[in-house]
């Protein structure tokens, strides 16, 4: 079942909401806009009219520690769309960011219920928005579809793409394990091979990104040892 809206708070409450009540996997809910789009570690998400705003309740059956591979999984798959439907070369920022020439074109908030009984995945594409919606501080770290097309897209087919594309990818990841998957990560990924600073709650870790594991976490060595992170910001410093 897809929800479509003019206009929400925020796709992934609404889909949360849902889920809460019983809806089913694979219900989704998309809006035109949203007024409190929400973002990684509390930010906001700037999300005018243009861009698609998607939000997608997934039941798994996995365990808690692999969580963060969903939304990995996600990104491989907007990564993927964005180079088949418009030849644009799509990079992966660990965990989630999706980039066109190192800028952000999508962020993915996965939320999960009480006792991991849903996950909503929300994908947020800068698709159709003119740069000048985003505030100035932003502007040199974002990028969206049609600036770099310098034409518009059809959000329509761009949902209808990448929904299909992300049916696939999380079946073959509920199917067999991440390894493949994997693969895809690292071959898309911006982040390998990277200098890197991490901003976690409790440290700002600088050091070469050499791979992620089995959960989704970035191995990063520093000084001659391999540091596991689950989570926060990472900078990207230059190619090592
Ligand atoms: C990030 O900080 O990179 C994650 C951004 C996620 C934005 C999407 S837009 C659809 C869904 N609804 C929200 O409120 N957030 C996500």
């Amino acid at each position: 079942m897809i929800l479509h809206f003019k206009e929400v708070d925020s796709t992934n409450e609404v889909a949360k909401k849902l889920a809460a009540i019983g809806a089913p996997e694979w219900t989704i809910v998309s809006s035109d806009s949203q007024t409190e789009g929400k973002g990684r570690l509390g930010r906001r998400w700037i999300s005018p009219q243009g861009g698609l705003w998607i939000s997608i309740v997934l039941r798994p059956d996995i365990e808690e520690s692999r969580l963060p591979i969903i939304p990995m999984v996600s990104g491989i798959s907007v990564a993927k769309v964005l180079c088949d439907m418009y030849g644009l070369p799509a990079k992966l920022k660990w965990p989630n960011d999706v980039l066109l020439k190192e800028r952000k074109v999508c962020g993915i908030l996965a939320e999960a219920g009480e006792n991991v009984e849903y996950v909503v995945v929300g994908i947020g594409i800068n698709a159709n928005i003119d740069m000048n919606k985003f505030p100035a501080q932003l502007r040199n770290s974002t990028t969206t579809i049609s600036t770099e097309l310098k034409r518009e897209v059809d959000l329509n087919a761009l949902k209808i793409g990448l929904l299909d594309q992300f049916k696939e990818d999380y079946n073959n990841l509920i199917r067999q394990d991440f390894s493949i998957l994997k693969e895809e990560w690292r071959h898309l990924s911006s982040t390998l091979g990277q200098k890197v600073k991490v901003i976690t709650p409790k440290e700002i870790i600088e050091g070469n990104a050499i791979d992620i594991d089995g959960e989704g976490a970035l191995l990063i060595e520093v000084s001659g040892r391999i540091k596991r992170i689950f989570s926060g910001d990472c900078i990207h410093l230059s190619n090592f």
